[in-house]
């Protein structure tokens, strides 16, 4: 039997100011539910939404529907304080701002593609310059800045995100259908399942650009972290970023992450910070545990498994404090570091490197987990 309720005019007097005084109720997270949907404002004339994935642990992660970023992942610490260990924000506003992929799904093509050209048999393409003379992680409107269709699995809990990247956009070839599955595990492990298919060939490098501090807190930088990644190789670059073509051994060099050491014990022998893609020794496409990184702070431990060829290892070089976090804090530099799976840059001008050509009847697919816990 329905019951209908009968508030006196006082108690809705009293209901309007407790409600006016108190977080809006689309903003508050039901935290008994795996998968929780919020209104997250407008872009592009469409509704944006934010979703909450909650595991049995109470691990949040937070997904806006917007770039398909994710926008926090709030867990707890060894002292069991729990916070959040991704750069984010908490309105949509901070990322209509173009922040520098915060937590962002990159593509078509996430890093970086010489001069913004790539041919593919005799056709040549000409794509967004929007890093100098190169295109950068999909171009001037990528896929971080595109909104999202979402499903919501709340049995396990997780997200699918679907998007039609269409023939021609930022200079692509082909009608792309991109599908990211995001999962949140008890054993708070962030599963990042990626799809694609397309129509016409076409080049495709999907990955996740989170910036993590483990220390939940940005005024520790990420210097004393430490990391290990599995690879003998990386590929060095020219002064705009650009691979020369070479795996270089990281044996001996600044490069060498191969045992767990602190990321400040040699940045300063890599002009400007690490911004590298690492060749991971993971060579057969299967899903393996290749870096893990470590805070002796929270106690917090980061492990990334991929299925992917390659590892890009960011500290924020380019942040300078002059984006703030939604409680007001600058962002400098060094105030996080992103650990994106991916393939080699500019990989449709390298034929030596793994090749991200997809073409109409193939299934681009990878997958990326990472998986946080503390010690
Ligand atoms: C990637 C690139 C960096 C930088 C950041 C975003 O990690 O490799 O050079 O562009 O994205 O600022």
């Amino acid at each position: 039997m329905k019951t209908i309720a009968r508030f006196s005019p006082a108690l809705l007097f009293l209901t309007i100011i407790y409600m006016s005084c108190t977080e809006a109720p689309s903003k508050k997270t039901d935290l008994t539910k795996a998968v929780t949907k919020q209104d997250f404002g407008q872009a592009d004339g469409k509704p944006v939404y934010l979703y909450t994935l909650v595991n049995k642990k109470g691990d949040q992660v937070k997904i806006s529907t917007y770039g398909a970023v994710v926008t926090a992942w709030i867990s707890a610490d060894k002292t069991g304080a729990k916070n959040n260990v991704v750069l984010g924000f908490d309105s949509l506003a901070g990322y209509l701002a173009k922040p520098p992929y915060f937590g962002a799904i990159v593509g078509r093509y996430g890093n970086r593609i010489a001069n913004g050209k790539f041919k593919i048999g005799d056709s040549s393409y000409t794509l967004a310059t929007n890093n100098g003379k190169n295109h950068l992680h999909g171009g001037l409107k990528g896929f971080d800045k595109q909104v999202w269709d979402a499903t919501e699995v709340d049995s396990v809990p997780a997200l699918t995100l679907n998007y039609i990247s269409r023939d021609g956009e930022e200079g692509y070839p082909g009608n792309l259908k991109v599908t990211v599955v995001y999962t949140l595990s008890d054993d708070n492990e962030l599963g990042i399942e990626y799809s694609a298919e397309t129509d016409k060939p076409t080049v495709v490098n999907l990955t996740n650009h989170s910036y993590f501090n483990l220390t939940g807190d940005v005024k520790n930088n990420i210097l004393q972290h430490t990391l290990r990644v599995d690879a003998d190789a990386y590929t060095p670059v020219d002064s705009t970023l650009i691979p020369t073509g070479v795996l270089q051994p990281v044996k001996g060099t600044p490069f060498d992450f191969t045992i767990p050491t602190a990321i400040g014990a040699r940045i300063a022998q890599v002009p400007g910070g690490y911004d590298h893609n690492f060749v991971l020794n993971n060579k057969d496409g299967s899903l393996k545990l290749v870096a893990e990184l470590a805070d002796s702070i929270s106690g917090r431990k980061l492990e990334v498994y991929t299925t992917q060829p390659g590892l890009q290892f960011y500290t924020g070089n380019f942040l300078n404090g002059s984006i703030k976090t939604s409680d007001g804090k600058p962002i400098n530099k060094n105030a996080a570091l992103c650990l994106e799976t991916q393939h080699f840059p500019d990989s449709p001008n390298q034929p030596a490197f793994p090749s991200t050509l997809l073409k109409p009847g193939e299934k681009y697919h990878s997958i990326t987990k990472y998986k946080l816990s503390v010690q």
